[in-house]
Protein backbone atom coordinates (compact mmCIF):
# COMPACT_ATOMS: atom_id res chain seq x y z
CA UNK A 1 0.00 0.00 0.00
CA UNK A 2 1.21 3.40 -0.75
CA UNK A 3 0.38 6.29 1.65
CA UNK A 4 -0.60 9.11 0.14
CA UNK A 5 -1.64 11.41 3.10
CA UNK A 6 -1.53 10.79 6.78
CA UNK A 7 -3.01 13.61 9.03
CA UNK A 8 -3.77 14.22 12.23
CA UNK A 9 -7.53 13.62 12.97
CA UNK A 10 -8.29 14.24 16.84
CA UNK A 11 -7.17 12.96 20.67
CA UNK A 12 -10.05 11.44 22.63
CA UNK A 13 -9.71 10.76 26.18
CA UNK A 14 -12.40 8.11 25.68
CA UNK A 15 -14.68 6.08 22.97
CA UNK A 16 -17.52 8.56 23.29
CA UNK A 17 -14.93 11.50 21.84
CA UNK A 18 -13.79 8.96 19.12
CA UNK A 19 -14.49 9.63 15.66
CA UNK A 20 -18.05 8.98 14.53
CA UNK A 21 -17.22 7.91 11.03
CA UNK A 22 -17.18 4.09 10.04
CA UNK A 23 -13.78 3.68 8.35
CA UNK A 24 -12.01 0.87 9.30
CA UNK A 25 -8.85 1.25 12.09
CA UNK A 26 -5.72 0.00 13.42
CA UNK A 27 -4.65 0.86 16.97
CA UNK A 28 -1.14 0.29 18.28
CA UNK A 29 -0.64 -0.44 22.30
CA UNK A 30 2.07 -1.83 24.58
CA UNK A 31 4.20 -1.15 27.54
CA UNK A 32 4.89 2.73 27.67
CA UNK A 33 8.37 3.37 25.75
CA UNK A 34 8.09 0.19 23.51
CA UNK A 35 7.85 2.53 20.69
CA UNK A 36 4.05 2.77 19.73
CA UNK A 37 4.12 6.57 18.72
CA UNK A 38 7.50 5.66 16.47
CA UNK A 39 5.71 2.92 14.31
CA UNK A 40 2.89 4.99 13.43
CA UNK A 41 5.20 7.55 12.36
CA UNK A 42 7.24 4.98 10.20
CA UNK A 43 4.03 3.95 8.64
CA UNK A 44 2.69 7.08 7.88
CA UNK A 45 6.42 8.04 6.69
CA UNK A 46 6.14 11.20 8.54
CA UNK A 47 8.80 11.62 11.78
CA UNK A 48 6.25 14.17 13.39
CA UNK A 49 2.87 12.72 13.70
CA UNK A 50 2.57 11.28 16.64
CA UNK A 51 4.61 12.16 19.46
CA UNK A 52 7.92 10.35 20.38
CA UNK A 53 9.70 10.69 23.80
CA UNK A 54 12.59 9.24 25.56
CA UNK A 55 10.02 9.73 28.88
CA UNK A 56 7.64 6.56 28.94
CA UNK A 57 3.98 8.04 29.28
CA UNK A 58 4.33 10.39 26.58
CA UNK A 59 1.06 9.47 24.60
CA UNK A 60 -1.68 10.15 27.48
CA UNK A 61 -4.58 9.93 25.24
CA UNK A 62 -6.67 7.81 21.78
CA UNK A 63 -5.21 9.94 18.89
CA UNK A 64 -6.37 9.13 15.29
CA UNK A 65 -4.75 10.10 12.15
CA UNK A 66 -6.35 9.23 9.27
CA UNK A 67 -4.60 7.97 6.09
CA UNK A 68 -5.35 8.24 2.64
CA UNK A 69 -8.76 9.46 3.49
CA UNK A 70 -9.49 5.77 3.95
CA UNK A 71 -8.49 4.33 7.35
CA UNK A 72 -7.35 5.50 10.35
CA UNK A 73 -3.95 4.34 12.81
CA UNK A 74 -4.67 4.47 16.21
CA UNK A 75 -1.79 5.34 19.09
CA UNK A 76 -2.59 4.33 22.29
CA UNK A 77 -1.24 5.11 25.99
CA UNK A 78 1.09 2.79 26.84
CA UNK A 79 0.27 0.06 29.96
CA UNK A 80 2.66 -0.13 32.84
CA UNK A 81 3.78 3.29 33.22
CA UNK A 82 4.56 3.55 36.87
CA UNK A 83 4.81 7.34 37.21
CA UNK A 84 1.91 8.48 37.40
CA UNK A 85 -0.69 8.01 40.20
CA UNK A 86 -2.25 4.79 40.55
CA UNK A 87 -5.41 6.56 40.21
CA UNK A 88 -5.29 7.94 37.09
CA UNK A 89 -3.50 5.48 35.19
CA UNK A 90 -6.17 3.29 36.20
CA UNK A 91 -8.34 5.86 34.69
CA UNK A 92 -6.33 5.96 31.18
CA UNK A 93 -6.50 1.54 31.04
CA UNK A 94 -10.37 1.57 31.35
CA UNK A 95 -10.78 3.46 29.06
CA UNK A 96 -8.44 2.50 26.44
CA UNK A 97 -10.05 -1.25 27.57
CA UNK A 98 -13.12 -0.10 26.74
CA UNK A 99 -12.12 1.40 23.06
CA UNK A 100 -10.65 -1.81 22.40
CA UNK A 101 -13.65 -4.00 23.45
CA UNK A 102 -16.52 -1.70 21.89
CA UNK A 103 -15.00 0.18 19.34
CA UNK A 104 -16.65 -1.48 16.23
CA UNK A 105 -14.56 -0.24 13.64
CA UNK A 106 -11.24 -1.59 15.17
CA UNK A 107 -10.34 -4.27 12.78
CA UNK A 108 -6.47 -4.87 14.22
CA UNK A 109 -4.93 -4.68 17.94
CA UNK A 110 -1.41 -4.44 16.97
CA UNK A 111 0.56 -5.19 20.37
CA UNK A 112 3.97 -4.21 20.56
CA UNK A 113 6.77 -5.88 22.49
CA UNK A 114 10.19 -4.61 23.13
CA UNK A 115 12.37 -7.49 21.30
CA UNK A 116 15.27 -6.61 23.54
CA UNK A 117 13.97 -7.92 27.00
CA UNK A 118 12.70 -11.25 28.07
CA UNK A 119 9.12 -12.46 27.90
CA UNK A 120 7.16 -10.05 30.35
CA UNK A 121 4.57 -11.20 32.17
CA UNK A 122 2.28 -7.70 31.51
CA UNK A 123 3.10 -8.22 27.90
CA UNK A 124 1.31 -11.88 27.90
CA UNK A 125 -1.24 -11.06 30.19
CA UNK A 126 -2.56 -8.05 27.98
CA UNK A 127 -2.69 -10.22 24.91
CA UNK A 128 -4.38 -12.69 26.81
CA UNK A 129 -6.90 -10.38 28.07
CA UNK A 130 -7.16 -9.53 24.34
CA UNK A 131 -7.76 -13.02 22.93
CA UNK A 132 -10.66 -13.48 25.72
CA UNK A 133 -12.47 -10.02 24.43
CA UNK A 134 -12.06 -11.08 21.04
CA UNK A 135 -10.11 -8.31 20.15
CA UNK A 136 -8.41 -9.07 16.85
CA UNK A 137 -4.27 -8.85 17.60
CA UNK A 138 -0.99 -9.13 15.71
CA UNK A 139 2.59 -9.05 17.70
CA UNK A 140 5.28 -6.30 16.79
CA UNK A 141 8.38 -6.61 18.02
CA UNK A 142 10.01 -3.66 18.11
CA UNK A 143 13.87 -1.98 18.41
CA UNK A 144 15.29 -5.36 16.79
CA UNK A 145 18.10 -2.84 15.07
CA UNK A 146 19.40 -3.12 18.67
CA UNK A 147 19.98 -6.82 18.86
CA UNK A 148 21.65 -10.10 16.90
CA UNK A 149 19.58 -12.06 14.44
CA UNK A 150 20.21 -14.61 17.13
CA UNK A 151 19.28 -12.99 20.12
CA UNK A 152 15.79 -11.84 18.09
CA UNK A 153 15.19 -14.94 17.65
CA UNK A 154 15.46 -16.63 20.67
CA UNK A 155 13.36 -13.74 22.23
CA UNK A 156 10.35 -14.90 19.87
CA UNK A 157 11.20 -18.59 20.44
CA UNK A 158 10.65 -18.13 23.92
CA UNK A 159 7.84 -16.07 23.66
CA UNK A 160 5.92 -18.33 21.24
CA UNK A 161 6.69 -20.96 23.87
CA UNK A 162 4.70 -19.24 26.68
CA UNK A 163 2.28 -18.43 24.09
CA UNK A 164 1.48 -21.67 23.13
CA UNK A 165 0.54 -22.65 26.57
CA UNK A 166 -2.75 -21.27 26.10
CA UNK A 167 -3.37 -19.94 22.62
CA UNK A 168 -4.44 -22.48 19.65
CA UNK A 169 -2.52 -20.44 17.26
CA UNK A 170 -0.05 -17.52 17.61
CA UNK A 171 -1.30 -13.90 16.06
CA UNK A 172 0.24 -12.58 13.02
CA UNK A 173 3.49 -11.18 13.56
CA UNK A 174 5.72 -8.89 12.69
CA UNK A 175 9.51 -8.15 13.49
CA UNK A 176 10.22 -4.07 13.01
CA UNK A 177 12.86 -1.23 13.40
CA UNK A 178 11.14 1.76 13.58
CA UNK A 179 14.98 3.73 13.09
CA UNK A 180 15.49 1.46 10.06
CA UNK A 181 12.15 1.07 8.64
CA UNK A 182 11.87 -2.45 9.35
CA UNK A 183 8.00 -4.26 8.75
CA UNK A 184 6.90 -1.30 7.43
CA UNK A 185 5.86 -2.42 3.96
CA UNK A 186 4.33 -6.38 5.51
CA UNK A 187 2.33 -4.12 7.81
CA UNK A 188 0.90 -1.81 5.25
CA UNK A 189 0.46 -5.08 3.37
CA UNK A 190 -1.21 -7.03 5.68
CA UNK A 191 -3.34 -3.97 6.56
CA UNK A 192 -4.77 -3.50 3.33
CA UNK A 193 -5.15 -6.84 3.20
CA UNK A 194 -7.52 -6.71 6.38
CA UNK A 195 -8.93 -3.62 5.15
CA UNK A 196 -10.03 -5.46 1.71
CA UNK A 197 -11.42 -8.28 4.55
CA UNK A 198 -13.54 -6.23 6.81
CA UNK A 199 -14.90 -4.66 4.17
CA UNK A 200 -16.49 -8.21 2.50
CA UNK A 201 -17.49 -8.97 5.92
CA UNK A 202 -19.28 -6.22 7.65
P1 LIG B 1 4.67 6.19 25.23
O1 LIG B 1 3.80 7.05 24.36
O2 LIG B 1 5.42 6.97 26.24
O3 LIG B 1 3.94 5.05 25.81
O4 LIG B 1 5.86 5.58 24.32
P2 LIG B 1 5.80 4.93 22.86
O5 LIG B 1 5.53 3.48 22.98
O6 LIG B 1 4.91 5.71 21.96
O7 LIG B 1 7.32 5.06 22.38
P3 LIG B 1 8.00 6.15 21.43
O8 LIG B 1 7.62 5.89 20.01
O9 LIG B 1 7.74 7.51 21.98
O10 LIG B 1 9.54 5.74 21.56
C1 LIG B 1 10.18 5.63 22.83
C2 LIG B 1 11.69 5.69 22.63
O11 LIG B 1 12.15 4.54 21.93
C3 LIG B 1 12.17 6.90 21.84
O12 LIG B 1 13.37 7.37 22.43
C4 LIG B 1 12.43 6.34 20.45
O13 LIG B 1 13.39 7.06 19.72
C5 LIG B 1 12.90 4.93 20.77
N1 LIG B 1 12.61 3.99 19.66
C6 LIG B 1 11.40 3.76 19.12
N2 LIG B 1 11.47 2.85 18.12
C7 LIG B 1 12.77 2.49 18.02
C8 LIG B 1 13.49 1.58 17.17
O14 LIG B 1 12.97 0.91 16.25
N3 LIG B 1 14.83 1.46 17.41
C9 LIG B 1 15.47 2.16 18.39
N4 LIG B 1 16.77 1.95 18.55
N5 LIG B 1 14.82 3.04 19.20
C10 LIG B 1 13.50 3.21 19.02
MG1 LIG C 1 3.58 7.22 22.37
Amino acid sequence: MIIHSANFVKSSENISQCPKTFLPEFAFIGRSNVGKSSIVNMLAEQQKLAKISSQPGKTRTINHFIINDQWYLVDLPGYGYAKVSSEKREKWMKDVNNYLVNRETLVCLFVLIDSRIMPQKIDLEFMEMAGLSKIPIARVFTKTDKLSGHELQKTIKDYDKLMLEKWEELPVTFITSALKKMGRMEILDFIEQSINNWKITS
